[in-house]
C-alpha cells in the first residue's frame, strides 16, 4: 500500500502532544455481566471487563467469538442487559450518538468512511461529535502531521483511497471527536506488516495523550506488544484475563482460544 508513513510522522505527533495541555481522561469503562442479543440469538453470556483511565486493553478471540458484539453493545448498537458504566454512569439503553458525546469513540471494523466526501470533509464530520467545553486534544493539523498522505489527499474523494489510507482516515475522523476512550475493531486487518507496526506506534501515542484504548484484535503480536492487559473471548464469554506476560506464559489459553 502507498501511505507514506514513517517515524518522522510519529515524531511530529509527539511534538504536537508535548505542546498541548490535554488532560488524561479520568473515567473507567466497566462492563458487568453483559448479555447481548441479535433478536432471539443470545451472543454475549455475562461479559465482565474494564478499561481503566489511560490503559490500552486488548480484546482477543477467534472469528465469531463476540468481540465486535461487545463493542457494539457498549456503543448502543446492539441490545444488551447487565451494566455498561462509563465514569459510573450507565450507558445501556442510550443512543449511539449520546454515547459518542460522552467521550467514547468507535472505529468499526468496516472502515466506514463517506466515499463521496473528500478526506477533509470526512474529518469535519468527526468534529461534530466533539464534546462542548473542554479544549480538544486534536485538530486538522495534528491529523495531517500524523498522516501526511491524508494531507496530500485532503481534497480527494475518500472512496478512492487505499484500504490502509481509509483505515487511517476512519481513525482520524474518530479522534476529531476528541474521545477519552477509543474502541478500535481490528484496525490492522488486511494491512501490510510495516503498516501494522505503525498502527501500534500510533495507538501508543494516543495513550501518551491520555486516551484509553480498547483494541479488538486477532493478531496476538500487536496486542502483546502494546497492551497493559488482555481479555480473551470464546463463545461470547471472557475465558482469560491477564497481562501480556500472563498470556505469553499460558500456552493452554492460546491453543484453546486463539490459535487457528
Ligand atoms: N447482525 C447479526 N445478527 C445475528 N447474529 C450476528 C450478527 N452479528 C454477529 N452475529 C453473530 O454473533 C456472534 C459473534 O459475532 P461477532 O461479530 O461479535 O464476532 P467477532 O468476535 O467480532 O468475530 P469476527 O469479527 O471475526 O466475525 C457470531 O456467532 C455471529 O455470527
Ligand atoms: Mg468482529
Amino acid at each position: 500500500m502507498s501511505v507514506a508513513l514513517n517515524d518522522t510522522n510519529v515524531g511530529a505527533m509527539r511534538a504536537a502532544a508535548a505542546g498541548s495541555a490535554a488532560a488524561a481522561g479520568t473515567r473507567a469503562l466497566r462492563l458487568d455481566n453483559v448479555h447481548a442479543f441479535y433478536g432471539k440469538s443470545h451472543v454475549l453470556h455475562g461479559v465482565t471487563m474494564e478499561v481503566r483511565p489511560g490503559e490500552i486493553v486488548s480484546l482477543l478471540g477467534r472469528n465469531g467469538s463476540g468481540r465486535s458484539t461487545t463493542v457494539k453493545t457498549i456503543m448502543g448498537q446492539v441490545d444488551g442487559t447487565g451494566s455498561v458504566a462509563w465514569g459510573g454512569q450507565e450507558l445501556l439503553g442510550r443512543k449511539a450518538y449520546e454515547i459518542a458525546h460522552r467521550g467514547i469513540g468507535y472505529v468499526p471494523e468496516n472502515r466506514d468512511i463517506f466515499p463521496k466526501l473528500t478526506v477533509h470533509q470526512n474529518l469535519m464530520l468527526g468534529e461534530k461529535g466533539r464534546r462542548k467545553g473542554a479544549a480538544p486534544r486534536w485538530g486538522f493539523d495534528d491529523m495531517y502531521a500524523m498522516f501526511p498522505r491524508l494531507k496530500e489527499r485532503q481534497h480527494t474523494e475518500a472512496g478512492v483511497l487505499s484500504g490502509g489510507e481509509q483505515q487511517m482516515l476512519t481513525l482520524c475522523r474518530t479522534l476529531m471527536g476528541d474521545p477519552d476512550l477509543i474502541m478500535i475493531d481490528e484496525p490492522t486487518e488486511g494491512l501490510a506488516p510495516k503498516i501494522v507496526e505503525l498502527v501500534a506506534e500510533y495507538l501508543k501515542e494516543l495513550k501518551r495523550r491520555g486516551v484509553s484504548v480498547l483494541l479488538v484484535e486477532q493478531k496476538l503480536a500487536i496486542a502483546l506488544e502494546i497492551s497493559e492487559r488482555c481479555y480473551v473471548m470464546g463463545h461470547g464469554r471472557i475465558v482469560f484475563e491477564g497481562t501480556p506476560a500472563d498470556l505469553r506464559a499460558n500456552a493452554y489459553v492460546r491453543k484453546e482460544w486463539l490459535e487457528v
